[in-house]
């Protein structure tokens, strides 16, 4: 981690060597808010500066763009634009944060934030703690020691109830922060040192220590014993023994709090199998377990908070390889459930490890369920890479993510569970095929199979196989690993125990 971050008071100037302010701009100026001092120590701090010359300086319009005015051994000064208009879209803030941290680099930086722009304190802080230190993960830097981000509120004294709103906000902002590049850190590790046995270790170690959390890894044996046959057909082509992270949290046992359950999709390499993909198709597999990944981040966020919810994260692990003990085209597997798939293509492994973990999902009759999967080519070709595909079998619940998702800035799409195309996944061996009709809803035909190990239970499935990675580093977001709608799911549980 290289960014942390706290509420501080102005004293806290004194320790760091980079202040940053919002400017607002229009045709005219760029001007920072009344309620900011126009001095602080030796530091000078603008009231206005042209708009002419700051575009010059890359201070623009657009909310996030910045410009540094150096001073020679003294406190940098960034200007950080805040638009033309009022902020509240809480993505302009993480967008703010992400550059106030560029901006600073390994520095501690001090935000001045003025508290007349500030209607949603909580909310607010949270986000602009998760632009900052969303965007300072690196993959090859995992030091210890970091650099601060001081958030400073400067203006009309606030009350007490805005003051601890604020530090809540903060608080929350860098255990969600912390718990996403957690993820984006499994999900960035190498395949051959991230086996399934190494994922599950990993996820114990970050996950046992929690308050009111239990978790167990399953052995391939404990996993033979309870059936899960989807994920033992898959895991069979591969040297490493598959693993299953149960874990759950439930911060008050006896008051029958609303249960819900998380599965997540955690194959460490997907080759295809016997199905093999090509070269280029598997260069970014080892992101084929950021189910796994996103699912025990959020059960691990959610434990932090302590949030009033009951929460289960099931996660199988596994390879996807082809070998001389390969899963064939043709063979049926039977999945925990007693239902049986015929595997027709070895590389739509997804659907069948969580066929099984649904399955273990649905007899916990939980209040609604929640997978996540990287699932589909057919998801990115339908959404590209910057939306994810929510099916949803109760539109309650689908109003709910899509809510939550607005509100974390990780867009969501509703894809119709159309029931036509169950007629895509019949099989006459079987009492379905793992792959549905060539180059038709894809994603829509995986989705079909999914909810047949649901038992008709509220639920949800993500589908994140184009929005899973990005290409390139864009605002908060970091190049590679995206770790995306750990944070939807952690705002949907949030509201949930608010509601409890
Ligand atoms: N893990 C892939 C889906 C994927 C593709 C994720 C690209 C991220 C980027 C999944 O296991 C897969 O291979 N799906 C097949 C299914 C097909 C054989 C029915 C696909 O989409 O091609
Ligand atoms: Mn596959
Ligand atoms: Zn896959």
């Amino acid at each position: 981690m290289q960014r942390t971050a706290r509420l501080g008071t102005p004293s806290d100037l004194e320790t760091v060597t980079v202040v940053a302010v919002i400017a607002r701009g229009d045709d005219d100026a760029f001007r920072v808010a009344e309620a900011v001092p126009a001095r602080v120590g030796d530091v000078e701090i603008p009231t206005s500066v042209s708009t002419a010359w700051a575009t010059r300086q890359g201070l623009t319009s657009s909310v996030g763009s910045s410009t540094i005015l150096r001073s020679i051994g003294g406190t940098d000064v960034v200007l950080v634009s805040g638009g033309s208009e009022s902020l509240n879209d809480l993505d302009e803030w993480r967008r703010i944060g992400a550059a106030v941290h560029k901006a600073a680099g390994d520095q501690n930086v001090a935000l001045l934030l003025a508290l007349d722009d500030v209607t949603e304190p909580a909310r607010v802080a949270q986000a602009l703690v998760e632009g900052a230190l969303l965007a300072s993960y690196r993959y090859r830097d995992d030091r210890d020691d970091a650099s601060e981000l001081v958030v400073i509120p400067v203006g009309a004294l606030p009350t007490v109830e805005f003051h601890d709103a604020l530090a809540r906000g903060v608080d929350t902002g860098e255990v969600v922060a912390n718990a996403v590049n957690w993820a984006k850190r499994l999900i960035d590790t190498p395949a051959g040192d991230l086996t399934p046995k190494e994922l599950a270790k990993r996820a114990v170690q970050r996950i046992e220590h929690l308050p009111h959390v239990s978790v167990t890894s399953w052995a391939e044996s404990k996993i033979e014993d309870e059936r899960l046959g989807g994920l033992l057909g898959v895991s069979q082509g591969s040297a490493q023994p598959p693993r299953l992270v149960y874990a759950t949290y439930d911060p008050s046992p006896e008051a029958n709090l609303p249960h819900v359950v998380l599965v997540g999709k955690g194959v460490t390499f997907d080759s295809g199998g016997l199905s093999l993909k090509s070269g280029e198709g598997m260069m970014t597999m080892k992101t084929d377990m950021t189910g796994a990944a996103v699912v025990l981040s959020v059960l691990s966020a959610v434990a932090e908070l302590q949030l009033t919810v009951k929460v289960t994260a099931i996660a199988p692990m596994t390879e996807n390889l082809p070998s001389h003990r390969a899963v064939k085209p043709g063979d049926v597997l039977t999945i925990r459930n007693g239902m049986t798939i015929e595997v027709l293509n070895t590389d739509a492994e997804g659907r069948l490890i969580l066929a099984d973990g649904l399955s273990l999902a649905a007899e916990l009759e939980p209040d609604a369920i929640v997978d996540v999967a990287t699932l589909t080519g057919a998801q990115a070709v339908a959404l590209g890479d910057e939306i994810g595909a929510l099916y949803a079998s109760d539109d309650d619940l689908a109003e709910k993510f899509l809510l939550a998702s607005a509100a974390s800035g990780e867009p969501l799409c509703r894809l119709p569970l159309f029931d036509n195309y169950e007629s895509h996944i019949e099989s006459d061996v079987a009492d379905m095929k793992n792959i549905g009709k060539a180059g038709r809803a894809g994603s829509i035909s995986a989705a079909l199979l999914l909810r047949r190990f649901t038992n008709s239970l509220p639920w949800v499935h993500l589908d994140i196989a184009g929005p899973g990675r990005a290409d390139a580093a864009r605002g908060y977001q970091t190049k590679g690993a995206t770790a995306f709608t750990a944070r939807t799911i952690v705002e949907y549980i949030a509201n949930l125990s608010q509601d409890a």
